[in-house]
């Protein structure tokens, strides 16, 4: 069987990439070298390289900006800050100074680290509020509205970043995205469309008329600026943290929360605090895999699912071959459902990282895999964990010249977060509330289950799949990898990885190659269209997979280092992602 399908899976490989191409043409990813190009489409075989360093981001404007910050000799730390209040400006949707996320670091001397920025639940949240009387979950009440906002963590997050490990002065990293704001960026036909469609959401979920619904439809080719934004960034250039958390800005966060029913305070804001941890790791073989740790489950199920596939010879049965689709999905199923049990804040619940990660305890896991058969969802729960002692969205992936490593995942959670605009203060507020457990076993707008370990708590933060993440090869940097998502983030990096290691796909073929995903809830494989060819579709249902495709999803942002030396981008094609560099 395995000679039958080593004979045909090249094959069908190098086909299904070149119809997925000619697919998502029409986003076409963007080089934008040391100049601004939004013209120039990168082809996946030969992807964009810089000698020194590059930034890969969701916009081309930020990846400009994070650029111009690595070329006047600031490091991959402040070029990370420049790029995120970039992305606040040039991408709404989900870039933000009203959300959170993570950040994962590895150092020119290969230290590494981690902080957490993500949202926290305001102190009068509780763990019902989201339910009536009868216990039924409300409609839309954690996804939209100023209830569904966590206390933002991003400004937080960059100040700590900065005090920490940045080079250059805080204003120099903030006036970039300032100077943006009041110029205004040029909308694309995607980025238009994005936002009259959420023209009615806007005007249900603001009492005052926001500045990004207009009374005329966005067409591209619009400039959309952004006054209030850029006061708001100049308190925070001025004031560091204090100009987003105390002052101003808390005063008009807190009178928006008013207007809707937001329960988040002053004392909420006075009280973030972004967190530095130690990030997650383990090996595959002979990478290293660093990424981010709980709150987050991103690190600990990529870290997971590796593990579970390691013992196989993957490249043996060949790229999306029935084999490998079925070892992949298999292991995602037991792993969502260990996710739905054991992960939540670390700070709240004992997460179990060092046994969900204990290779006895995956390879049993793997155990009850019949390749000649699915496993039913039904039949599959959270594992039974050894007895020893005892744990829309966006990235973007940051070389410098000294080999310093970011990977940073940030997030409002849904596209425009709550759809609340903070009147005066021009940005969104994040609706990752959402992300918490609003009742047991209900899913949330990813599907996703979940219990006690993620049940809303004041002050906690709220569990996340984002998977910023950094490999070594042989103990020098590889690659820098991770893309927005919800639940297929993790999934989607896994791919990622795989594409290269497994079947030497460069990085812009392996972020650009048509994914699969399966979360254990709803017990099926979702696909891209073109992910799975219809032979192995046919076979896969024969065993008893049920199949759904879906609509592309991710943008994986990503940076290969290759033997040279030289940086290898892999811009998602599936946005207007762009790699820059020099
Ligand atoms: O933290 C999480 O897992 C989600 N809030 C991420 C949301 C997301 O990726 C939306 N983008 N497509």
């Amino acid at each position: 069987m395995q000679t039958k399908l080593t004979a045909y899976t090249p094959i069908s490989k190098k086909n299904m990439l070149k119809v997925w191409l000619l697919f998502i043409s029409l986003a076409p990813a963007l080089i934008i070298g040391c100049k601004t190009n939004r013209e120039t489409p990168v082809s996946a075989s030969t992807p964009y390289t810089a000698d020194k360093a590059m930034v890969v981001s969701a916009h081309p404007e930020a990846s400009r900006i994070g650029l111009e910050i690595l070329k006047k000799g600031g490091n991959a730390y402040d070029a990370t800050i420049a790029t995120q209040f970039a992305l606040a400006v040039a991408f709404p949707v989900a870039g933000n100074i009203g959300g959170g996320g993570f950040f994962v670091n590895r150092d020119s001397d290969g230290t590494v680290g981690s902080l957490d920025y993500r949202e926290m639940a305001p102190a009068a949240a509780t763990e019902t509020m989201y339910q009536d009387q009868d216990g039924k979950v409300i409609d839309n009440l954690s996804t939209a509205g100023h209830l569904a906002a966590g206390v933002p963590g991003t400004v937080d997050g960059m100040y700590a970043i900065h005090k920490k490990l940045g080079s250059l002065p805080w204003a120099e990293l903030v006036q970039p995205a300032i100077d943006l704001a009041r110029n205004g960026v040029v909308l694309t036909e995607k980025e238009a469309a994005g936002l009259n469609n959420t023209k009615a959401t806007f005007l249900k979920y603001n009492k005052h008329r926001p500045y990004l619904a207009p009374e005329r439809t966005w067409v591209a080719g619009d400039t959309l600026r952004h006054p209030d934004l850029a006061l708001t960034l100049e308190r925070i250039r001025d004031n560091g943290r204090e100009g987003f958390y105390a002052g101003k800005t808390a005063d008009l966060i807190v009178n928006e929360m008013q207007k809707g029913s937001g329960i988040i305070t002053h004392q909420d804001l006075a009280n973030y605090k972004a967190i530095w941890r130690q990030p997650v790791s383990g090996n595959y073989k002979n990478y290293k895999v660093i990424s981010m740790g709980p709150p987050s489950c991103g690190g600990v199920a990529l870290l997971q699912l590796l593990t579970m596939v390691e013992p196989y010879d993957l490249s043996k049965y060949g790229w999306q071959s029935p084999e490998e689709i079925q070892l992949m999905a298999e292991a995602e199923r037991r792993v969502y459902a260990d996710r739905a049990t054991y992960l939540g804040d670390p700070d709240f619940v004992k997460v179990p990282v060092r046994k969900l990660l204990d290779k006895t305890y995956l390879k049993d896991r793997m155990s009850s895999v019949d390749l000649a058969h699915a496993t039913a969802s039904a039949d599959i729960k959270a594992g039974t964990l050894p007895v020893y002692e005892s744990e829309q969205t966006t990235h973007f992936s940051i070389v410098d010249a000294a080999g310093n490593a970011v990977s940073v995942t940030t997030t409002l959670n849904g596209a425009y977060g709550s759809k609340v605009v903070v009147e005066g203060a021009g940005f969104l507020l994040n609706n990752e509330m959402d992300d918490f457990s609003v009742k047991p076993g209900e899913p949330n707008m990813y599907g996703l289950v979940g219990g006690k370990a993620n049940a809303i708590t004041p002050g906690k933060r709220m569990l996340s799949s984002m998977t910023p993440t950094i490999v070594e090869k042989d103990g020098n940097l590889f690659m820098v990898v991770g893309t927005p998502g919800g639940s297929t983030i993790i999934t989607s990096v896994y791919q990622a990885i795989l594409n290269v290691v497994e079947h030497g796909m460069n990085m812009q073929e392996a972020v650009a190659a048509p994914r699969f995903h399966h979360q254990w809830l709803p017990d099926e494989i979702q696909h891209e269209p073109d992910a799975i060819s219809p032979e192995v579709r046919a076979i896969l249902q024969r065993k008893g997979y049920k199949l759904q495709e879906r609509g592309p999803y991710g943008r994986i942002d990503a940076i290969r280092v290759l033997p040279n030396g030289k940086l290898e981008a892999g811009a998602d094609p599936r946005g207007d992602d762009a790699a820059a560099g020099y």
